[in-house]
């Protein structure tokens, strides 16, 4: 619960920001709604249910950083499967970043973009099977409001009190997003950003 409940949240966090340092213009849509959106200095639960484009961030985040494995499955009888037989007892491992990056179902999977989510509904409680960050079943992560709640809040107060820089003079484009290699996707080197200190009207 402590681990689930703080790191994956941490984790989608720091690959949302990265996302959005290495694209500018989506990073400023984003401010736009919030700072649109926000009135005063105090970010309610009503103002980020009117937050659409950030929504859609988080959920864009989800699909391309989301875990790459479910809880491994056994299977309890015989069965087939796409027509590849599964015996009983077979120890199976979802690969749900697989699933969420798969050219069949997704248009340039590798691509960060928000706006696919414009006109497609898709949620991820575990029925859409091409979208399965929190898994699905009886095994279903029981922290999806939370851990969503928790990206949406951080993300919009970050987004809403500070603008963002590169240390180092980096470019969008050399920000390295590359993934490390352990059972969440953690970025292989940490992402570094600058807060910049803006002054919004009250
Ligand atoms: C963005 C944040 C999160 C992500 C991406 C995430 C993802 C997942 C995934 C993929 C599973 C496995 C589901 C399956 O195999 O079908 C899982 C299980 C679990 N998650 Fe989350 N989770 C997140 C946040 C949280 C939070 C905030 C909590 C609790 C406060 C939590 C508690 C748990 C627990 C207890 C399980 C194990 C469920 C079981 O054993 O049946 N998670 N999570």
């Amino acid at each position: 619960m402590l681990v689930a409940g703080t790191s994956d949240s941490a984790i989608m966090l720091e690959w949302a920001m990265g996302e959005l340092m290495r694209n500018p213009s989506i990073m400023k849509k984003a401010q736009e709604e919030i700072r649109e959106t926000v009135n005063g200095n105090t970010i309610s639960d009503a103002d980020i249910q009117n937050m659409h484009y950030l929504k859609m961030i988080v959920k864009e985040t989800l699909r391309l950083h989301g875990p790459p494995f479910l809880i491994p499955r056994i299977s309890r009888r015989d069965c087939v499967v796409d027509g590849y037989d599964i015996p009983a007892k077979t120890r199976i491992l979802v690969n749900a970043l697989a699933c969420a990056t798969d050219p069949d179902s997704w248009e340039d999977p590798e691509s960060f973009i928000p706006e696919r989510f414009e006109n497609r509904y898709i949620n991820y409680s575990g029925t859409d099977f091409e979208f399965i960050p929190f898994g699905s079943g009886r095994r279903v992560c029981p922290g999806i409001t939370f851990g969503v709640g928790i990206i949406e809040n951080a993300l919009t107060t970050l987004l809403y009190h500070f603008d963002w820089e590169l240390p180092h003079g980096l470019t969008p484009h050399e920000l390295d997003l590359t993934e490390g290699t352990v059972l969440s996707t953690l970025p292989k080197h940490p992402i570094e950003v600058v807060p910049v200190i803006v002054s919004l009207e009250t």
